[in-house]
């Protein structure tokens, strides 16, 4: 299994149970700073459960969990609250606020947790919606008058707001026509590039193997609670695991 030197996250040991259901078996699992990583299962293997415990929304039953050093148990909700901070979020569903126009959903999270001044605000919200592809004409559209890609792009925009150390996206394209899924992945790339001289980490959640292993730079796959592949993604589709060869070939 992979493992690497100062990772954005650290798991050892973590088992999850539900009554006498085990989710997570005692897994071990490195994610590298810097990299985009993706996470494939099939349904019910774990990987939301997963994502929960890197967000401390979630705590183990055993084994512990380590974000940028930090051990997740040793933070009390308060400062777990505040450590939240360093992860950006992209939901299936972009969740904007219906009532905000694009530029005032990005502007949430700067208003809510810097000083930065009206103006600083207001600048650099246009330069993040530029950044993901909003033209200037659309910045005061409200999300109704935007189309799905459009509002995935907001979306992203507002999580880099506060230039988040760790980004996750759990199951970015589900749902999506073809087009706006291939629109996101390369989103997620360009992204990724765009903050790599920052450190920032990319956690995937997908079911789409094909795009996947094209903007990945590992892949592991979960089964059952456990990861039981962990390559880089060149190599993934030539892993020996019964498993992964059944989903890659699905
Ligand atoms: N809060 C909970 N209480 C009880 N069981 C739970 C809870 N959360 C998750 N589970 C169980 O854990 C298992 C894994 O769920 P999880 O949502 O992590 O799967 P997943 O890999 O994300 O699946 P999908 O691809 O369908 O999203 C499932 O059997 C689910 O029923
Ligand atoms: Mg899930």
């Amino acid at each position: 299994m992979l493992s690497f030197e100062n990772p954005a996250v650290r798991i050892e040991n973590l088992t999850k149970t539900f009554g006498d259901h085990t989710v997570l078996n005692d897994l071990n699992f490195d994610i590298p700073r810097g990299k985009i990583v993706t996470i494939l299962g099939f349904s019910g293997a774990g990987k939301s459960t997963l994502l929960k415990h890197i967000l401390g929304l979630m705590h183990p039953t055993s084994g512990t969990i380590s974000v940028l050093g930090e051990n997740l148990a040793n933070l009390s909700n308060v400062s777990l609250r505040e450590f939240r901070q360093n992860f950006g979020m992209l939901f299936q569903y972009a969740a904007l606020f219906d009532s905000l126009s694009a530029l005032e959903n990005v502007a949430f999270p700067l208003k809510e947790f810097t000083k930065l001044s009206k103006a600083e605000i207001e600048a650099k919200c246009h330069a993040l919606l530029d950044s993901v592809g909003i033209q200037e004409i659309s910045h005061n559209k409200l999300p109704s008058e935007l189309s799905g890609g459009m509002r995935k792009r907001v979306g992203l925009a507002r999580a880099l707001a506060l230039e988040p150390q760790i980004m996750l996206y759990d199951e970015p394209t589900t749902g999506l026509d073809p087009i706006t899924t291939h629109m996101v992945n390369d989103l997620i790339s360009s992204t990724s590039q765009r903050n790599k001289d920052r450190g920032m980490t990319s956690i995937i959640i997908s079911h789409d193997v094909k795009a996947t292993l094209r903007i990945s730079d590992f892949v592991a796959f979960l089964d059952r609670g456990n990861i039981v592949e962990y390559l880089p993604a060149k190599d993934f589709a030539n892993s020996t695991n019964e498993l992964v060869q059944e989903f890659v070939n699905l």
